[in-house]
């Protein structure tokens, strides 16, 4: 082959791995593929025709459109198809996902997994920990493609969703006003909807679910954050009782298999709020189309049959759209699509871990009374400013969480007091002796306790001193966890994933399921 395209072996876990502008090509691309195809024209241009790439299809959730879509697809470019055989393999014998996947990366020169699980952020896991596996074993690194992870995202939905809209929509990208209806509490193809609709300049979305069915905060804030105007209403019935109705409608299938029993008891009452019925029709406006991922549930359809044979059926075209958004999908990945790509290359990269800055010393007067109590240290490390600002009792139990996380069992004093300037609380350790802290212990001080500072004192002169920040990135600690007992990182999973925390406006997401957490969340002590 010749030089493999810009998109050559990255990973598709969320939408957000494609930029706008990458997302924008695979729209394109998926034009003209799908007019060659339809008009019987030449497709050699968009075809890897390389058997020895692998497309393995791991499906540890039920599917039919991603599954064969991705298998035809991947025929399209003459790949190897393996069909992984999860009910027989030995993830019956509790294999991990990640010892499975080391063992199938070796059997082919280069791999694309296809990967459906309940269990969240499994793709974003394996692209770490089997990249690392691949860099060591000399073996090329894999992509990774999220067919469906949990409750989280699936991100390929999500591009012939676009697609579909665009289609519907002429190719305008200006503006998009849309209804998402249905189960979006649990419905990963709406929560991909906070990235993937930005491709529309000027989004206007209205929710209608009831609230056990409503959107989760982390993906509402997002949509806000992206300067969609967000509108909310209990039902359809409600929706259509004013006038500013959409034309584009996506509806969900209500996640049975994903309900605790408390919402599974008021199913019907939650269906009836979001299905269709016959007098909503005329209240719809000219031109209107309804889109579904698929599948419905064929009982009990929040778009009856009697719809199916209207114009207002645009879920059919869309399901077909699955095959050529993801012929693009994999060639780009594969690299026999994307050399005609202008824009520049989205580069996802963690942020640094920037979080300990050193302020001047300033001479103090030697009646420190804030200190009182607590005999100065010759030489040694004072840790001040520890929990300013919270109550007496925050503090001291900071203080034990410091002394037990860090280890700092040494003879010293600690204690909580008043500061002199004000009537801020604050507590403060002093331990003789220790020369320094060591980098991981400061970093752990950095998450427990961000606002502190660290002073190493030597012959009773404060010889340095550093203001500890919040990390961007919490990480490689014993005492953090993922909340999400569906996430790969959570330890029930027994992946072996360790938790990572990034930090996002006031609080952190887990890296690999994106579950918001506050900054004591993610303590498990
Ligand atoms: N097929 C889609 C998914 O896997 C939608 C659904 O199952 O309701 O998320
Ligand atoms: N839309 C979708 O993901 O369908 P399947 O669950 O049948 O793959």
């Amino acid at each position: 082959m010749i030089q493999p395209g810009p998109f050559f072996g990255r990973s598709v876990s969320v939408v957000d791995d494609l930029s706008l502008d990458e997302q924008w090509y695979l729209y394109t691309k998926t034009a003209q593929i799908k007019t060659t195809i339809l008009q019987g024209g030449d497709l050699e241009a968009y075809r890897l025709g390389d058997k020895d790439l692998s497309v393995y299809l791991i499906f540890l959730e039920d599917s039919t459109r991603t599954k064969e879509s991705f298998r035809n697809a991947a025929l399209f470019h003459q790949a190897t198809v393996s069909d992984f055989d999860a009910a027989r393999s030995s993830v019956n014998k509790n294999e991990s996902l990640i010892d499975t996947l080391k063992m199938l990366v070796g059997y082919s020169r280069r791999s694309i997994f296809v990967i459906r699980s309940k269990v969240e952020g499994v793709c974003r896991a394996l692209e770490a920990s089997i990249g690392d596996y691949c860099q060591v074993a000399g073996i090329s690194p894999p992509s990774f493609i999220n067919a469906g992870d949990g409750r989280h995202e699936h991100p390929s939905q999500e591009f012939l969703d676009e697609f579909s809209f665009l289609e519907h929509r002429g190719w305008k990208r200006d503006s998009l006003h849309i209804v998402l209806t249905g189960d979006l509490y649990f419905g990963r193809t709406v929560h991909s909807k906070a990235d993937g609709l930005r491709v529309f300049h000027k989004v206007r979305v209205d929710l209608v679910a009831p609230p056990e069915l409503g959107l989760p905060e982390f993906y509402h804030h997002k949509m806000l954050e992206a300067g969609f105007e967000v509108r909310l209403f209990t039902s359809i019935d409600n929706y259509l009782a004013q006038d500013d109705v959409a034309d584009v409608w996506y509806f969900t299938r209500l996640q049975l298999e994903r309900m605790g029993d408390d919402v599974l008891d008021k199913v019907s009452r939650l269906k009836h709020a979001v299905t269709v019925r016959t007098d909503h029709l005329d209240k719809l406006p000219a031109l209107c189309k309804f889109f579904h991922p698929l599948p419905q549930n064929r009982i009990a359809p929040t778009i009856p049959d009697f719809v199916t044979p209207l114009s207002l059926n645009g879920w059919d075209e869309q399901s077909r759209n699955g095959y050529f958004t993801r012929i693009t999908l994999i060639g780009m990945l594969s690299g026999v699509l994307g050399h005609d790509y202008l824009g520049p290359l989205s580069r996802h990269q963690l942020p640094a871990d920037d979080f300990v800055q050193e302020v001047q010393v300033k001479p103090r007067a030697k009646s420190d009374g804030h200190k009182t109590g607590i005999k100065p240290v010759d030489d040694g490390i004072v840790i001040d400013h520890i929990g300013a600002g919270r109550q007496v009792d925050q503090v001291w139990k900071l203080l034990d969480k410091i002394r037990r996380n860090l280890q700092l069992d040494y003879l010293s004093s600690h204690g909580v007091f008043a500061s002199v300037t004000s009537d801020v609380v604050k507590g403060l350790i002093s331990i003789p002796d220790l020369p320094d802290l060591g980098f991981k212990k400061i970093k752990k001080l950095a998450a427990l306790s961000p606002g502190c500072t660290l002073n190493i004192v030597r012959g009773k002169q404060v010889m340095r001193k550093y203001r500890l920040h919040m990390p961007p990135r919490i990480y490689n600690f014993a005492e953090i966890s993922c909340r999400n007992e569906n996430c790969i990182s959570h330890p029930g999973q027994h992946e072996g994933v360790n938790a990572e925390f990034v930090r996002r406006g006031d609080g952190f997401v887990c890296r690999y399921c994106e579950r918001p957490h506050t900054y004591d969340d993610i303590w498990t002590d």
